[in-house]
């Protein structure tokens, strides 16, 4: 073969469709998606998220109805938040086995059985103040207090029949604290995915609206990590996986797809990454505006994050680019 032009012509496998096909080194497959879905208690309430098109806080019911019809575009699991009726200073409705989590558990396993069901942990959602743990009288996340809440949590969420617990609050020594409590409830087949390398981010906006949990005061810097670093993020990876996570996450996508090639390259665990509420709204409004097309944008947001090294993905898109994949 020579070096080059004119008898080396890249352009040739790109020619046509079928070529194009054959030779993709990434693909995407409904397989890889979990969409992420919120719950809210009542009966028959589909409130629309304003910042998010299409994305509702549903109640159990509307809740089964819409995870069916994302089971049956392909997509093998959804991930739940909860929006609790009432907070309060611990977060307390987040580890209530009658709370709203657990309660969408129930009925989705037990409706449709071959759903995979992650819950999400964390007490943002549960807490009036909207901070992930508890605070310490001078207002700081306290770190150690929260793991047991964190833990009982998991717990609830696994005893409810959770195929995954998915802990998004930060907290050092998290994993381990909830590693430790599903043992000991003889939880110990439940699967721990750690949102490990979780950046504090500009772009979870628009979740935080869907998921009622804007901190009351502050921000979420203190615990959460800083958009600058990537050894950090390794580091906070190796830990999760010390403690016993089974797979980790990076989190947002877009923005961090040389964390999520550190990651894929470092561990052999899987690893999962969730496009976030404000990457999903960004390439909606975009589209909105006519100024790029909603499908196209989508599927390449979705397979750079493939091509990146995630091998699943949390996505506010699954069900359409299911929808679109099969379409081909
Ligand atoms: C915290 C949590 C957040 C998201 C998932 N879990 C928000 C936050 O840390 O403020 C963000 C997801 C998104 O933006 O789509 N429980």
């Amino acid at each position: 073969m020579s070096s080059g032009f004119p008898d080396r012509r890249m352009r040739r496998l790109r020619r046509t469709e079928v070529w194009r096909k054959m030779v993709a080194e990434t693909r995407l497959a409904p397989e890889d998606f979990v969409y992420p879905m919120f719950a809210v208690e009542g009966s028959g309430v589909r409130n629309d998220v304003k910042s998010m098109p299409g994305v509702q806080q549903l109640s159990v019911d509307c809740l089964v109805d819409a995870a069916g019809a994302v089971h049956a575009a392909g997509v093998p699991s959804v991930i739940l938040f909860g929006i609790p009726s009432e907070k309060d200073a611990h977060g307390s409705h987040g580890y209530d086995p009658e709370g709203i989590v657990p309660t969408a558990i129930r009925a989705l396993k037990e409706q449709i059985p071959t759903l995979n069901v992650w819950a999400d942990v964390c007490l943002c959602e549960y807490t009036e103040h909207g901070h992930c743990g508890l605070l310490t009288s001078e207002g700081e996340v306290d770190n150690d207090t929260t793991l047991p809440l964190l833990a009982k949590a998991a717990r609830v969420y696994a005893e409810a029949g959770a195929d995954a617990v998915a802990p998004s609050d930060m907290m050092d020594g998290r994993v381990r604290a909830i590693r430790d409590e599903l043992d000991g409830a003889n939880l110990g087949h439940v699967p721990i995915v750690s949102y490990a390398a979780k950046y504090a981010s500009a772009f979870y906006g628009p979740f935080r609206d869907a998921a009622e949990s804007t901190p009351a005061f502050g921000d979420r810097r203190g615990y959460q990590m800083d958009p600058p670093n990537a050894r950090e993020a390794l580091a906070e990876v190796a830990l999760d996986i010390e403690e016993g996570a089974d797979m980790v996450m990076v989190k947002p996508a877009g923005p961090y797809l040389d964390i999520i090639r550190a990651v894929r390259e470092m561990v052999s665990v899987p690893v999962s990454a969730y496009q976030v509420s404000g990457e999903f709204s960004m390439i909606h409004a975009a589209a909105q505006n006519g100024w790029l097309d909603l499908r196209r944008a989508a599927l390449e947001s979705l397979i750079g994050i493939r091509r990146a090294g995630a091998d699943l993905i949390l996505t506010y898109f699954a069900k359409e680019a299911a929808e679109w994949l099969k379409e081909g």
